[in-house]
């Protein structure tokens, strides 16, 4: 489809998805919310895409939620709106989505890099939850998200003071998977959606929904949950091939979608 705010280029099972507001530093409006939503849903309902990468510019990832599309309004247009609700719909793709990230990922922008599967991060990546300079907080999970990915300590600390993190403590606190240096950014980010999007798309969702269960649910909980899918991979096609290439010293054809 046409976007507005999204640029999106399709290849070799991956969907590169370009954050497309370079005036703003991709600040993201309403707009970007809806386009992303609606794009991750056509996504999961594409048989030729196996996983996405969202990036954005040189120089930022994204600045944050517009400013300026939220300054003037008051406390009932935003409950009433039920402002940033919608991004929760982008938490529920069900193919997995790499943030390749590089430059500013600020308040809005880290807060859209953690609601993706995994962050890799160029060297010249700066995250942080300055919504506090602002006189609000974090508004779309990274109260929570952040908190989980770092720890209390560190997460207060980003949120209270504002300050940035950059990429070599965003890998040694656990924010980003990976850090690369700024030119090899989308090709790290593509060859790692190409090995992902290269397994069996049930067996990948699977995979993706049962770690995020571990976010939601207790250790035994999360342990019969994993149990449960693990069994039902048994019913799949791809687990029999999989299985099989292994033992015929192959490489699997995986077919299932
Ligand atoms: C709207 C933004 C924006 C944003 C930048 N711009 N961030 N517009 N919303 N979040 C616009 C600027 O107004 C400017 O427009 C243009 O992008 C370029 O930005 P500059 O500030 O001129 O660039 P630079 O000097 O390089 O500084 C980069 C920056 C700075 C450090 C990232 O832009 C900045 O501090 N941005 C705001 C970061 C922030 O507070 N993010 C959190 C937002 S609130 P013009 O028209 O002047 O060229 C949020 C949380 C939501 O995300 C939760 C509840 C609020």
């Amino acid at each position: 489809g046409d976007f507005e705010t999204l640029i999106v280029e399709k290849a070799d099972g991956v969907a590169l998805i370009r954050l497309n507001r370079p005036d703003v530093l991709n600040a993201l409006n309403s707009t970007v919310a809806r386009e992303l939503v609606e794009l991750v849903g056509l996504i999961d309902r594409d048989p030729e895409v196996g996983c996405s990468v969202i990036t954005g510019s040189e120089k930022a990832f994204a600045a944050g939620a517009d400013i300026s599309e939220m300054e003037t309004k008051s406390y009932m247009e935003m409950y009433g709106e039920d402002f940033f609700a919608v991004w929760e719909r982008f938490t529920h793709a069900r193919k997995p989505v790499i943030a390749a990230v590089a430059g500013y990922a600020l308040g809005g922008g880290c807060e859209l890099a953690m609601m993706c599967d995994f962050i890799i991060a160029a060297e010249t990546a700066k995250f942080g939850q300055p919504e506090i300079k602002l006189g609000v907080m974090p508004g779309m999970g990274g109260s929570q998200r952040l908190t989980r990915f770092v720890g209390k300590s560190v997460a207060m600390d980003m949120c209270l003071t504002g300050r940035m993190m950059d990429a070599a403590e965003a890998k040694q606190t656990g924010l980003v998977a990976r850090v690369v240096a700024a030119d090899q950014l989308i090709e790290e980010a593509k060859q790692a959606a190409r090995t992902i999007a290269g397994f069996s798309q049930p067996i990948v969702a699977m995979t993706k929904e049962t770690v995020n269960r571990s976010y939601e649910m207790t250790l035994s909980e999360g342990i019969r949950f994993e149990r449960r899918l693990f069994h039902a991979m048994f019913a799949t096609e791809d687990q029999k091939e999989g299985m099989n290439a292994f033992v015929e010293k192959r490489k699997a054809q995986f077919k299932d979608r």
